[in-house]
């Protein structure tokens, strides 16, 4: 082959591993009501289309602003989510008759809360659509009694429950980006409730300032006294293609009051600029969906202030995906004090500017500048720069999810460092956790907040109490943003990678990470299981010394009696969705003879002398190795008939259904009777095996050991060729990335040391001794992740020694 062919073999690779290396596949999957994460809910049949979500400063009360009704929830407690008041706030009949007359829906017709804000500390201001005729209230926000008299919703709520807005409230004053008309085509940016010296303004329309946009969210920073709006709309500037769309940030000064003749009650500060999320010279991702603010870390400036937003894109070529983008507020600020297009009058056509800047567009304080001056604000609005964002990189891209909503937080690792965190909703009704690293996101997990997919949704996160609040169609979900002791090793708990989680060497639990403690193992950038684990301090390590190992007696396993020549099936469950599996015995390869390795991560084989005994399914990821399953294939006392032993068959069968999780002949239960294991539901879906591969945790064989899991999964031999393909491809890049850090640390220890120290710490008491010797023994780390492993040093059947002793390390 020569150098182009290598060349285009090289970039072929590539383009088949960067969806790969950009996948997000979440570590762990925890389906509707899995006891890993117990969600509280709260609905009543009274209660529907949750779409705004207002939090009190203690964190202790949610509002609710839901159809025909504000609620206040009393949040306090984990388990429940209480009632405490309603306002039930409805158009009359006549309101709804006058609705429908207009030819609207009867369902659009009710008032749909689209506003609710903290006005002062006694009263909340509330505004609903309102039979397609938008009021404002104001509401006690202890009593949720209402004002007798209501405002006119004009310019600060849209007519249709359909449309999107934003408001916020400062000083009193409510600041609001939405459609100002019944028909849905006067947008407006306006501020109302001012008092005094101070007026209501509003955008001047005569330029179109606004085009065609939809409202996503509005951000005040005390700092700069200014209110930042972000919203996509139809982009003018680039009249060469049709109805393209562009994501903007504009923004208006809380001091302005307007020009006196020029200007008069509108914004004199307005400014607009593109946001451009957007990775090299790709399809930008050029529609937002939602934003989140993330203050600066302690003791940062202002300016550092990022808002992270998501992205999808207008063209089919990205149709499906979406991004994530942050923007520094340094970068809008420097955009904003830049240079302005300047828009022809008579072809309403942009330019780069020609003329001469008579003032700063987007400057607080032009109130009374002169007719002149504010004639150029007026005139020059839409920046010439584009905003782009940190790093000049995408944040998050996901071709599997469309992501509707975020909210992110800064979280302090075991290490000190700060890592930022993601909680990303798709649009089927998963809660993503991502932790932004510096080579790309890692999704912690998911969660499935509701099913089946809802239109209306809010996100609402409570950093203080740790919780996430989803509003939906039905009712209010509350979602822990962590369960520690979900883990229950070690080694679960670093490869995690979850940085509000660490292991506490003293209590042997994985715990949440607070200022207070140190010495927790944690590695959220690596999650390096054995570097993490041994680092820290172990309390017992004198009580499972080498000699204590080499006299533990051979590890039950799970009985499986079988009668000679049966066909039989083990199942070896996934540690998590980025795990591999693959199987052992001691003493004796698998030769792929006698053996098939299922896609589902199973063995097959045929009950005969010489294939009775121990098998171990093993499950490595990121370089380190957990026994997830111990077998003892036993024959039967009595003789069962003879089972067709052909390799054909053999597939056939195993291919045929997904069966029981040891099964003989034509999968009868096991002769041996075992109490069939409880589900204890902390279910992992595999990312190998698509979503539809549900596993089972389930209670462990002894105590201390890994939990064992089994898998029932349909075949999808197609798909799973293909994403094995992929999956190879990923690893094979992955160990050649990390091949010399590895290397180095596997010459380290290429003398087998006796006496080495113990390797893991695990969640077990000194009272389970022996079992945490086995369980020592079977969290053992060996060659590279993909190497066969047929190297195992444990010896049933009587004689079984320390692997870690003889064979532990052994490179390759
Ligand atoms: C955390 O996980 C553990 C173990 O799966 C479970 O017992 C517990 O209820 C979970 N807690 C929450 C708040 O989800
Ligand atoms: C209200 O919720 C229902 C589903 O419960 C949905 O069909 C409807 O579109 C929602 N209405 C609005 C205005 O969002
Ligand atoms: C808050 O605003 C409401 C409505 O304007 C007013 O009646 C109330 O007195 C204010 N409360 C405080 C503490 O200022
Ligand atoms: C600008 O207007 C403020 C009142 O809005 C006034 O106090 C001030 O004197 C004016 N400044 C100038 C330079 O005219
Ligand atoms: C997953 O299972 C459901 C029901 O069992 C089925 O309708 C669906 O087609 C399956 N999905 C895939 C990808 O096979």
């Amino acid at each position: 082959m020569d150098s182009r062919g290598l060349l285009g073999l090289t970039v072929a690779l590539l383009s088949l591993l960067s969806p790969c290396l950009t996948g997000l596949i979440p570590r762990v999957s925890f389906p509707m009501g899995s006891p890993g994460r117990r969600l509280t809910r709260f609905s009543s049949h009274e209660v529907s289309n949750t779409t705004t979500l207002l939090l009190s400063d203690d964190g202790e009360t949610l509002y609710v602003g839901a159809r025909d009704a504000v609620l206040a929830l009393d949040v306090r407690h984990k388990d429940t989510i209480f009632l405490r008041t309603k306002l039930d706030w409805s158009p009359s009949e006549k309101d709804l008759e006058q609705c429908s007359m207009k030819g609207k829906k009867k369902a659009d017709c009710p008032n749909f809360i689209r506003v609710l804000q903290f006005l002062n500390t006694t009263h909340i201001y509330a505004c609903g659509t309102f039979a397609f005729s938008p009021r404002c209230t104001y509401v006690h926000s202890d009593t949720l009694t209402m004002s007798l008299n209501t405002d006119e919703g004009r310019g600060r709520c849209p007519y249709d429950p359909y449309q999107r807005n934003t408001a916020v409230i400062v000083d009193g004053e409510l600041y609001t980006a939405t459609v100002a008309d019944y028909r849905g085509n006067r947008p407006v940016i306006s501020r109302h409730l001012s008092e005094g010296s101070r007026v209501d303004l509003k955008l001047d329309d005569t330029l179109g300032w606004l085009e065609d946009p939809t409202f996503i969210g509005s951000s005040f920073i005390p700092r700069e006294e200014k209110i930042y709006f972000f919203f996509s709309e139809v982009a003018r500037e680039y009249n060469f293609i049709d109805k393209l769309i562009v994501s903007r940030v504009s923004q208006i000064c809380t001091s302005d009051v307007g020009g006196q003749r020029t200007l008069q009650r509108r914004w004199t500060t307005f400014a607009k600029t593109q946001l451009l999320c957007q990775a090299g010279s790709e399809l930008p991702y050029n529609v937002i969906q939602d934003v989140d603010i993330l203050p600066p870390a302690e003791g940062a400036p202002a300016d550092d202030t990022l808002f992270y937003g998501i992205f999808t894109s207008q063209w089919a070529g990205n149709s499906g995906r979406s991004a994530v983008c942050s923007f520094r507020l340094a970068d809008i600020k420097s955009v904003f004090s830049g240079n302005y297009k300047v828009l022809n009058r008579d072809t309403l056509q942009w330019s780069a500017r020609v003329q001469e800047k008579v003032a700063n567009p987007g400057e607080c304080g032009l109130h009374n500048a002169s007719d002149n001056a504010l004639r150029f604000v007026k005139e020059n609005f839409l920046a010439e720069d584009s905003v782009r964002p940190v790093g000049k990189r995408l944040s998050v891209m996901s071709a599997e999810h469309t992501y509707s909503h975020l909210a992110v937080q800064r979280v302090q690792g075991a290490n000190r460092r700060l890592y930022t965190v993601l909680f990303l909703l798709t649009e089927s009704g998963y809660l993503h956790k991502a932790v932004l690293l510096p080579l790309g996101a890692h999704v912690v997990e998911e969660v499935r907040v509701f099913e089946p997919p809802q239109p209306v949704r809010s996100l609402k996160l409570s950093v203080p109490k740790g919780v996430v609040f989803v509003g939906t169609s039905e009712g209010v979900v509350r979602v822990p943003a962590y369960n520690c002791s979900y883990y229950w090793t070690c080694a679960q708990c670093v490869l995690s990678r979850d940085p509000f989680c660490g292991w506490d060497p003293v209590s042997r639990a994985c715990v949440e990470v607070s200022g207070a403690q140190s010495g927790l193992a944690q590695d959220v950038d690596g999650g390096n299981v054995e570097e993490a684990c041994n680092s820290i301090s172990l309390p017992h390590r004198t009580r499972f010394g080498p000699n204590k190992l080499s006299t533990a007696s051979c590890p039950a396993g799970e009985l499986v009696a079988v009668s000679l020549n049966e066909v039989v099936r083990l199942q070896c469950p996934a540690a998590s969705q980025l795990s591999q599996q693959l199987w052992e015995r001691p003493n004796s390869r698998l030769s792929s003879d006698l053996y098939l390795e299922l896609d589902d991560g199973s063995l097959s084989f045929v009950a005969t002398p010489a294939t009775l005994g121990h098998y171990l399914c093993l499950s490595t990821e990121n370089g380190y190795r957990q026994t997830m399953a111990i077998y003892h294939v036993r024959q039967k006392s009595s003789p069962a008939t003879p089972a067709p032993t052909s390799r054909a068959q053999l597939r056939a069968r195993a291919a045929a259904s997904p069966g029981p999780r040891t099964s003989a002949g034509s999968w009868p239960e096991t002769a041996e009777p075992k109490p069939s294991p409880s589900v204890r539901n902390a279910q992992v879906t595999t990312g190998q095996l698509g979503r539809n591969a549900t596993l089972r945790t389930e209670e462990p064989e002894f105590p201390g050991e890994e939990p064992l899991l089994s898998a029932r999964c349909p075949n999808y031999l197609k798909e799973l060729a293909v994403v094995s393909v992929l999956l190879v491809l990923c690893l094979g890049l992955l160990i050649a990335v990390t091949a010399c850090g590895v290397r180095q640390r596997w010459r380290r220890k290429t003398a087998p040391q006796e006496g080495a120290p113990p390797r893991d710490s695990n969640g077990t008491t000194p009272e389970e001794q022996e079992p945490l010797n086995e369980n020592d023994l079977f969290n053992k780390r060996s060659g590279p992740p993909l190497h066969g492993g047929h190297s195992s040093g444990l010896v049933c059947n009587g004689t079984l020694t320390d692997s870690r002793q003889h064979l532990p390390n052994t490179p390759i």
